[in-house]
Formats: structure tokens, sequence, C-alpha cells
């Protein structure tokens, strides 16, 4: 694929063969300062909160000599006033050369790359895609596994709501992994996730229960119950704090297992695990830097 002004709205967008791609360009990242991207703006537009997409995306361009404007709130932003997105995109191509997006509106990222001429990437549209999160989950778990094929991958949480086990989800199913959903069954994964497996011949299980499968997973990936997405509020006390995780976990697991979480954490990981060999969700947050240099140096056609 020639990145090129390329959208990088849904994992579906990519081959197997783009996805590895990147993660090669991102290896060419690590560590890298230098003026690669000097004179390129990027804006980001966040209409949702943001501690590390945001601040990484920003620490990406200005690391590689590049301008940051934007956004990170609706409340900041004229969509306040009543401006639609698709007029906000109109405004900002004029002023970058690359939009990032954050949105609550699912679909919200491909209606502005319609708007825009410049690339635009989604940092995540509701509760469907994050695919930058996804991008930066498989080079993690290419990191500390030497390996993407035929791991078994354990994914716990609220899998309903979260975007980020969504698009992860596609993207695992090019490397022959054996999947264990790991959920109460209200916020299972989605039959058209679960589909989509089946189609493709991945093998997946259904579970609620940690304990039950715990001991056969390479990678434990958690996340938290999406409080922002639920429209009824009692359905979210019923759901928090469901599944918390501490070191009494460890002698239910594999001596490798490596437990990931996109984060932010709320109450689903216990502190007291974060110095355990297993824990590698910090480390996670820190290659958001290499996979989004690598993002915006391709679509800004400084790197092929
Ligand atoms: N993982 C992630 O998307 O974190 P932020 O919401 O802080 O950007």
């Amino acid at each position: 694929m020639d990145f090129k002004n390329k959208d990088v709205i849904s994992i579906n967008d990519f081959s197997k063969e783009d996805l590895l791609h990147i993660l090669k360009v991102a290896r060419t990242m690590e560590g890298r300062r230098d003026t690669l991207l000097k004179g390129k703006i990027l804006a980001t537009l966040f209409f949702e909160p943001s501690t590390r997409t945001r601040l990484s995306f920003a620490s990406a361009m200005e690391g590689l000599g590049g301008k940051v404007l934007g956004f990170d709130s609706a409340a900041a932003s004229s969509f306040e006033k009543g401006e639609t997105i698709w007029d906000t995109a109109k405004m900002v191509e004029k002023y970058c050369d690359v939009i990032v997006l954050r949105n609550p509106i699912e679909g919200s990222a491909r209606l502005v790359a319609e708007a825009s001429s410049k690339p635009v990437i989604n940092a995540g549209d509701g509760a469907n895609q994050h695919p930058t999160q996804t991008l930066l989950d498989l080079y993690t778990i290419e990191k500390v596994k030497h390996k993407l094929d035929n791991l078994h991958i354990g994914i716990l949480g609220d899998l309903k709501y979260g975007r980020t086990v969504h698009s992860l989800t596609t993207a695992l199913s090019h490397f022959k992994p054996v999947l264990y959903f790991i959920a109460p069954p209200a916020l299972q994964m989605p039959q058209t996730y679960l589909d989509e497996l089946e189609k493709k011949g991945i093998k997946f299980i259904i579970e609620s229960n940690l304990m039950k499968v715990s001991k056969k997973l390479d990678i434990l990936y958690v996340t938290r119950i999406q409080k922002e997405r639920f429209p009824d509020p009692i359905e979210y006390e019923k759901y928090k704090g469901f599944y918390k995780l501490d070191t009494s976990l460890l002698s239910h697991i594999k001596k490798d297992l490596k437990i990931m979480h996109p984060l932010p954490r709320v109450d689903e990981i216990d502190r007291s695990l974060d110095e355990t060999e297993h824990a590698v969700y910090f480390e996670q947050a820190a290659n958001g830097i290499p996979i989004r240099k690598a993002l915006l140096a391709l679509v800004l056609g400084k790197a092929t």
C-alpha cells in the first residue's frame, strides 16, 4: 500500500502486510529525534478526554521537528456553538497537513476523512475503533513475545463498549491466535466480531471467569469498564469493579504471561502487579511514540 495521504480510520482498511510494514517503520523510529517532519503541522481535534493518545501524537510530531495545534475538548471548540464536525474539518484542513481526531460518535472519523483533503487518523470514534492503539498493541506483543503468530490471548473486561478490543480482535485475526473473551455476558464481544472470526476460522472461547482459562494465556489484555459509554448509569454500577487483578493471580498463570492494558486503568489492575515481570502496560503506552511517529511519517510521505 502507498501510505502517502492515506487515512487511518479502521484496522479493516489494512492488510496483514500493511500492518507489518507499519511495525517495521516504527522500529526505525525508536529513539529518533530529528527534523524529518520539519515544516509539517498536525491538528489534534479531541472531542473526548485523552492523556496517552493526544500527548504521544504531539510528542511524536514534535520529536520529528513538526508543529502541533488543536483542542482537547468539545467545550474548547466551536462545536460548543453548534458547528458541525464536517465544517470543523473543512476549516482545519486549511490550517494543517494531517488531522488526528477523537470523537464519541461512531463513524465520525470516516466523515471527517470525507470532508478533508488532508490525511485523517482516527484516535477513537465512540465504541467503534482505535486503530493506532491496536498498532501499538501489536508492536508491544511482538516486542515482548518475539512473535505475533499462534499466541493464546485473553481479552478481559468491557468487550462490548471497549473500542481498543474491537480493532485489536480484527488485527489479531491475521495471526492465527486462540482468543479468550473474558467478560460478563452483558459486556461480551459483539456478535459481528465473533462472526468475522468464525469466517476466518479463528478459534475463540467465551468465558466470564478468568481463573478457568488463565493458565493457558500468553497475553492477558485487560480493559476497564467503559463508564462513559453506558446509556444507563445503573447498569454501569452493576459491572464496575467486576474484575480486580492482584498478585493472587500469579499462582494461576504461565511464568511468561504478559499483562497488557491500553490504560487508563480504574481498579481492574492493582498496583501490586506493576513491579512484576508480567506487567507491560507502561511499556505498551511508551510504544505509542514510535508507532505514531511511523504513522505520521508514512501518511505525510516522509517514510515509505
Ligand atoms: N489508550 C488510550 O487511548 O488512552 P487515552 O484515552 O489516554 O488517550
